[in-house]
């Protein structure tokens, strides 16, 4: 009895340890409320793309967004090892198919992801390389995210379980800032701000 009572005691204060370490953590992602005191409303929504920006430029999405028809790999977002290509479908070649390898769900002992829909974004979401304004302008355009309502983006990013793997990237990867809830949050909140663009 005592020793499972340490042993709680311990769990608590692991867990004290990491929610404060969380707070202060850079890997936060900020409120909608906190940006309440930006009064004009345009700058006060592409304030919140900027921060949402920490997120879609992190290496768990851009390296699934390339700008060639190669997929980048880990937290320096060097090319994919073995060589492998979209193919028609960005589901690889016939010959090498992404799902060979990587399977519905990370595979840790050898420190590969998966997801049962594992492809790559097609070329026109690319956002390698683009500055967060770039990607602002692109995502809004229905010829260039999929014919999708600004509104559609809500769910996309802030439910959709393909998306989701950047919080859960498995062994050996640093997930993308703050949660997909928070980051869903940033997207209402921008578009419901009117979905301005910052200006770099
Ligand atoms: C021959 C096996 C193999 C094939 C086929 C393959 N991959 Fe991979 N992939 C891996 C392995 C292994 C890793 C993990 C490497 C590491 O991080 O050390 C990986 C990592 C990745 C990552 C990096 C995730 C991150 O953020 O670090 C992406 C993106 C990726 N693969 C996309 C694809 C896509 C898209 C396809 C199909 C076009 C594909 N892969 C086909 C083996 C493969
Ligand atoms: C395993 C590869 C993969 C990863 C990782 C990934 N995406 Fe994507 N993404 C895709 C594919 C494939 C599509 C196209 C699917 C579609 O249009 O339904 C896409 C489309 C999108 C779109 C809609 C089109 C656009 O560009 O506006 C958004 C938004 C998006 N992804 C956000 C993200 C965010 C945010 C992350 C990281 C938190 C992310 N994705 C990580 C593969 C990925």
């Amino acid at each position: 009895m005592m020793q499972m009572r340490g042993r709680v005691r311990a769990a608590v204060l692991a867990l004290a340890i990491c929610t404060t370490a969380g707070a202060a953590s850079a890997n936060d992602l900020a409120s909608p409320e906190s940006f309440a005191k930006i009064t004009d409303e345009a700058a006060r929504s592409a304030a919140m793309f900027s921060e949402l920006g920490r997120v879609l430029t992190s290496p768990r999405c851009v390296n699934c967004h390339p700008a060639g028809d190669r997929p980048h790999q880990g937290d320096m977002g060097r090319l994919h090892q073995p060589p492998v290509e979209r193919g028609g479908d960005g589901k690889g070649t016939p010959t090498m198919r992404c799902s060979t390898c990587h399977q519905a769900a990370n595979f840790d002992p050898g420190r590969v992801p998966g997801h049962p829909e594992w492809h790559l974004a097609p070329i026109e979401m690319a956002w390698q390389g683009k500055t967060i304004a770039e990607i602002c302008q692109q995502i809004k355009d229905p010829a260039r995210n999929g014919g999708r309502a600004v509104d559609a983006l809500i769910d996309h990013i802030g439910k959709d379980t393909l998306v989701g793997w950047a919080w859960a990237p498995g062994f050996g990867r640093s997930p993308a800032p703050g949660t997909q809830e928070q980051a869903g949050a940033l997207v209402k909140a921008w578009a419901e701000s009117g979905a301005a663009c910052p200006a770099k």
